[in-house]
């Protein structure tokens, strides 16, 4: 049986539920709690899932209310000033920090596994150079499972050793398409580096200064893991059908492009660019606002409070600034403080503070990564996670498969076609047929 929820509904997908809210009235009109769905025969559930525990991890957990995350028990705010990339890597996978020498091998075997197939890299130069960063990584992640082994029933095997795999090839297939798009040759990894070290590397081909190389670190180590966000949902999601860890990876890319999730800070740098000068933040916040736009950045489901990796990103973007150009953190910091300004005049009550991706733009921005390079920066990262996760979903795999509510039309006979016109069955308006 599932453990007790924190708050909120519990539900273990795919495993039978008890814990249903409300049950289906197969009579009852239309949905009996305000802003609420009725699943067919099964729970109510608010739509986004807001508030519904879907399962159980020990990889991380997020205090919405505290302002608290924690990886395996440790908290962020211990982990991001003293801990390196590779040993939450180290952590989320193999379930505790690593003493010296499983650190040391870790290290060894991210670095060994950085290459990429070369007919991947050649494939890359065919691509046409305005592509989307994102939309390289996700097709060249998903063309790693071409040339990783393959079992009898033609997946790939799905365990630390691929999870590995993956974290150490994602850095380098994002640094080779920077240095692609701009017509020049892949830098190759090297395996004397930290992976933040060798990212800085490859894409420049000069060995980064140690403040850029500790910025993107601690980078790294804060965007790891984050229980189950939309993109971990979705990789547990396809790994629960046992597709294997490459397919549940894309997937997890996939999900995390959009601007209501990792797509965010791109648009954040956007913004601080289109602002200019720190003293017109509140009139183009105002302005944003009229427009019924969001504030990218400002905002999260789960925290109710400042993101607690917003501080450390803050420090990093303030820091960074002063030995390049300080506009961008002096930008955001006074975006910050006219959205929360504006925001509580037209929200009073609702509580939107600055999430992870706000000062991720000044930060990265400063370390010479473009604006549409962030959210592979972020995947990254949280490859870490989502690995992590998907071996923790097959630890204990069930099919995750929910339902959903029918709204459609009632049961009624089929029409023939010389009886269809643009208006039948339940007398709606049908959708124009597409032209194509
Ligand atoms: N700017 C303006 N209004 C906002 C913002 C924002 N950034 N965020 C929430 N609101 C408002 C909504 O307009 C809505 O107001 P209403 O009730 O008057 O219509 C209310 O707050 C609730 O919004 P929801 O979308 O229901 O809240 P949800 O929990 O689904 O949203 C989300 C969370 C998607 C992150 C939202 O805050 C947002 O769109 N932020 C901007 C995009 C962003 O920063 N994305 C990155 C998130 S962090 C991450 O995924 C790593």
């Amino acid at each position: 049986m599932p453990s007790s929820s924190p708050r909120g509904a519990h539900i273990r997908l795919g495993k039978p539920s008890l814990h249903g809210i409300c049950r289906y009235t197969p009579n009852s009109a239309e949905p009996a709690l305000g802003g609420s769905t009725l699943s067919h025969t099964g729970t109510v559930v608010d739509r986004g899932l807001e508030g519904v525990v879907v399962g159980t991890t020990e990889l991380s957990n997020v205090e919405g209310k505290e302002g608290r995350l924690t990886y395996r028990g440790y908290d962020i705010h211990d982990l991001a000033p003293s801990a390196c990339f590779e040993e939450v890597c180290y952590l989320l996978l193999f379930g505790q920090l690593p003493n010296k020498q499983q650190l040391e091998d870790l290290k060894v075997r991210l670095a060994a596994n950085r290459m990429l197939p070369q007919p991947l890299v050649e494939s890359m130069h065919t691509i046409p150079k305005t592509a989307w960063p994102m939309d390289v990584l996700r097709t060249i992640v998903s063309g790693l499972a071409l040339f990783s082994p393959v079992g009898e029933d033609g997946s790939h095997p799905s365990n630390p050793r691929s999870a590995i795999h993956l974290i150490a090839r994602t850095p380098t297939i994002v640094a080779a398409w920077d240095r692609i798009r701009r017509g020049l040759e892949p830098i190759e990894p090297r395996n004397d580096l930290s992976m933040a070290a060798n990212f800085l590397y490859m894409r420049s081909g000069e060995l980064p200064i140690t403040e850029a190389t500790e910025a993107l670190n601690t980078y790294l180590v804060l965007l790891a893991d984050h229980s189950y966000n939309a993109s971990t949902f979705a990789a547990r999601v396809c790994a629960s059908t046992r597709a294997d860890i490459y397919a549940a990876a894309t997937s997890a890319i996939a999900t995390l492009e959009g601007d209501l999730h990792g797509g965010a800070p791109g648009k954040v740098m956007h913004m601080l660019l289109e602002i200019g000068k720190p003293e017109r933040s509140e009139a183009y916040v105002r302005e944003l606002l009229k427009r019924k736009e969001r504030i990218m950045g400002m905002g999260h489901r789960e925290y109710k409070t400042r993101d607690p990796r917003a501080e450390h990103l803050e420090h990093m973007a303030k820091t960074l600034g002063e030995a390049s150009d300080p506009k961008w953190y002096q930008i955001a910091r006074a975006l910050e403080d006219a959205s929360n300004k504006v925001l509580q005049e037209e929200k009073p009550g609702k509580r939107i503070y600055a999430n992870v991706e706000f000062y991720t733009a000044p930060t990265l921005f400063s370390l010479g990564i473009p604006a549409d390079e962030f959210t592979c920066m972020f995947a990254c990262g949280r490859m870490a996670g989502w690995t992590a996760h998907i071996l923790e979903q097959l630890g204990d795999n069930r099919l995750i498969r929910p339902q959903a509510r029918y709204s459609g039309p009632p049961v009624h006979p089929f029409v023939a076609m010389d009886q269809r016109s643009t208006r039948h069955g339940n007398g709606k308006q049908q959708a124009e047929a597409p032209n194509a």
